[in-house]
């Protein structure tokens, strides 16, 4: 049976946290997927089910630019895990560009992350600088605030600090990356 992209639903958190536990192999991550559960109810939650079991989850929360007295809201991409043992088999591209279709279908004019520069453009998605925006966290190196761009209207003109939801703080690491790639 094919990999299964759908909603997380009541009943999934455990196996959430732990599909989030065994990819970064600690409990920060899966920690602040509970809190922003509970936090942020316009969070996107995706998982992936192979045979009825969870191995792989992305989540999407609101980001937001202030720009003078507009704020521009997007969505921020983090974190997303795939269990060690099925890595490299197309689950994190999968569980990405659905939840990417899903946020541009429904309008979402960008998605930033703070990941790894070696994965995330294959999606489309390039430096934030490159548009005039930077992260709130200064030690996450340029190159690793990426954005994909859906509707370069909204965004016009428009410069300035990227927000993501404060229960993000808990979980940046030294090197700068929130668990999100
Ligand atoms: C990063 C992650 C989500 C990718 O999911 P995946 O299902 O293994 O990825 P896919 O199979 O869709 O894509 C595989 C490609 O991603 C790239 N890739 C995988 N892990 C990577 C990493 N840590 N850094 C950079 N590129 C990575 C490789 O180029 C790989 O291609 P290859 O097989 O030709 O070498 C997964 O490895 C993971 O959960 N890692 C641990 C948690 C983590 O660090 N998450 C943050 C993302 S870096």
């Amino acid at each position: 049976m094919p990999i299964h992209i759908r909603r997380e639903r009541p009943g999934d958190e455990k196996a959430i946290f732990d599909v989030n536990f065994l990819a970064f192999g600690q409990d920060a991550e899966p920690k602040v997927v509970d809190r922003l559960r509970g936090n942020c109810p316009e969070g996107v939650s995706l998982v992936a089910e192979d045979e009825g079991l969870l191995v792989g989850h992305i989540l999407f929360t609101p980001a937001w630019i202030e720009s003078g007295r507009t704020t521009v809201r997007g969505m921020g991409l983090a974190p997303l895990a795939v269990v060690p043992k099925r890595q490299r088999q197309g689950i994190g591209t999968a569980l990405t560009g659905t939840g990417l279709s899903e946020l541009d279908a429904a309008g979402v004019p960008y998605v930033v992350v703070i990941g790894h520069p070696g994965y995330y453009p294959r999606f489309g998605f390039e430096k934030a600088s490159q548009y005039g925006f930077r992260c709130e966290y200064d030690e996450v190196p340029d190159e690793a605030f990426m954005m994909i761009v859906f509707q370069p209207r909204a965004i016009r003109g428009i410069r300035g600090t990227v927000k993501i939801r404060p229960e993000f703080a808990a979980a940046m690491q030294p090197a700068g990356r929130v668990g999100g790639g």
